[in-house]
C-alpha cells in the first residue's frame, strides 16, 4: 500500500510533529508499504518532501521545520492551502485531491490544531481516503480542553477544578473575566494554570501565583487561542498511559510516571523535549493503582470514541484519587517518546506500533 505521511502543520507543535515523523518515515517496513513524505508549512502550504529523514530531528536544542528540509523536485506546491480550505472543498466530493497523488491511508503525524482537531480528518473524509488515527468529532473534542473535561465529566471521569474564559469575556470586559479567575483560586487555591484551550506541548501554558500575573498569562494564551482555560494546580504525581486498538478493542499499555519537574515550573515545553528527563517505565505504583489507570485510560479513550490511538494524562493526587488531565490523540511518537516507550515495555515495538496503525487504518 502506498501511505502518505503527513507531517510540520500550522500549529504551534510544528517542530515537534516534524521530529515525530521522521521517526515514523524511519520505521516504516519499505518492502511493505510505498512512502510519500508531505510536509505542510507553517503557512499551511503542503510540499512534497524529499523521503529522508535525516534533518528531521531535534538539531542543538532546535526544532526541525517543513520550510527548511528539501523538497522534491522544485519544492512544487501540492495543494495550496488557504486558511480558508478553498482548493480542498474544489475537490469533487469523494475524489482524492490531486496533487496528493494516489494514497491508500494517510498517516496524519500532526500535532495541534489543523492537524490533530478534527480539520484534517474531516477534509480526508470528504476526500474518501482512510487516515489513521482518531475521527472528526474524536480529535475535535480531545483538542479543546473545554469539551473534553465536559465529556469526561459526562463519563464519570474524575477531571480537576476548572473555569473557561471564552473569548468575548475577554474582550469585552477585562475587570469582570479577572474577577472570575480571582473568585476561582478564592475557591481552589493560587496557583492557577492558565491555558489556551486548543494547543499541546504546553505551548501557551503560565503557572500563575496571584492576580498580577494573570493579563500577561492570558495574553500568552490567546496568542494560541482565544478561549482560555484555568485550572487549579494538582498536587500529586504525573502518570501517563497508553491505549491502542487491536482488533477486539482497546488496550492500556503498562503506565509510566513523568519525573517532577525539577528546575521547571511544570512540565512545561523544555522539560518535555530540550531537558527531556525520561519517564519511568513502569511507573511504580500498586497493582491497584495500575489497574485502575489502564481502566480509565480505556475509559477515556471510549468517552471520546477514540480510534487507533491515545495517550492519556492523568495526576495521582495526594489523597489516592486519580484525575484525568487530558488526552492527546496524536500523541508525540518519536522512539523515545512516552507513548512509544509504553508500548515497548508492553510488549510492541516501534515499527510494529507503526504497522499495527496502518494496518488498522486500511482495514
Ligand atoms: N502534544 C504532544 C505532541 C503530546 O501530547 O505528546
Ligand atoms: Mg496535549
Amino acid at each position: 500500500p502506498r501511505v502518505a505521511v503527513v507531517f510540520g502543520g500550522r500549529s504551534s507543535e510544528h517542530g515537534i510533529s516534524v521530529v515525530t515523523a521522521g521517526a515514523v518515515l524511519n520505521a516504516i517496513d519499505r518492502d511493505k508499504y510505498d512512502v510519500l513524505p508531505i510536509g505542510i508549512t507553517r503557512d499551511g502550504r503542503w510540499v512534497r518532501a524529499v523521503d529522508d529523514p535525516a534533518g528531521m530531528a531535534i538539531g542543538g536544542g532546535k526544532l526541525p521545520d517543513v520550510d527548511r528540509l528539501p523538497t522534491q523536485g522544485s519544492g512544487k506546491v501540492l495543494l495550496p492551502l488557504e486558511p480558508t480550505g478553498r482548493e480542498v472543498l474544489a475537490c469533487e466530493p469523494g475524489a482524492v485531491p490531486e496533487e496528493l497523488g494516489d494514497v491508500d491511508v494517510v498517516f496524519p503525524v500532526l500535532h495541534g490544531p489543523y492537524g490533530e482537531d478534527g480539520t484534517l480528518q474531516g477534509m480526508l473524509e470528504l476526500s474518501g481516503v482512510p487516515y489513521v488515527g482518531a475521527g472528526v468529532l474524536s480529535s475535535a473534542v480531545s483538542m479543546d480542553k473545554e469539551y473534553m473535561k465536559r465529556v469526561f465529566t459526562s463519563y464519570g471521569l474524575p477531571v480537576g477544578p476548572y473555569t473557561v474564559l471564552r473569548p468575548r469575556e475577554w474582550e469585552q470586559d477585562r475587570a469582570a473575566a479577572r474577577k472570575k479567575v480571582v473568585d476561582f483560586a478564592g475557591d481552589h487555591g493560587w496557583p492557577v494554570f492558565v491555558k489556551p484551550a486548543r494547543a499541546g506541548s504546553s505551548m501557551g501554558i503560565t503557572k500563575v501565583e496571584d492576580v498580577t500575573g494573570l493579563d500577561e498569562a492570558v495574553e500568552e494564551a490567546r496568542r494560541h487561542d482565544p478561549k482560555v482555560l484555568v485550572e487549579s494546580m494538582l498536587h500529586g504525581r504525573e502518570i501517563e498511559c497508553g491505549v491502542l486498538e487491536f482488533g477486539d478493542g482497546p488496550r492500556a499499555s503498562v503506565p509510566a510516571e513523568i519525573p517532577p519537574p525539577g528546575q521547571h515550573d511544570f512540565y512545561d515545553f523544555e522539560a518535555k523535549y530540550i531537558d527531556a528527563a525520561p519517564g519511568v517505565i513502569p511507573a511504580p505504583l500498586s497493582e491497584e493503582q495500575t489497574a485502575e489507570v489502564r481502566r480509565l485510560a480505556v475509559d477515556a479513550f471510549e468517552a471520546v470514541s477514540c480510534e487507533g490511538l491515545v495517550r492519556a494524562d492523568f495526576f495521582l493526587l495526594d489523597n489516592g484519587e486519580y484525575v484525568i488531565n487530558e488526552v492527546n490523540t496524536m500523541p508525540g511518537f518519536t522512539p523515545t517518546s512516552m507513548y512509544p516507550q509504553m508500548w515497548g515495555a508492553t510488549g510492541v515495538g516501534y515499527s510494529e506500533l507503526v504497522d499495527r496503525l496502518l494496518q488498522a487504518a486500511l482495514h
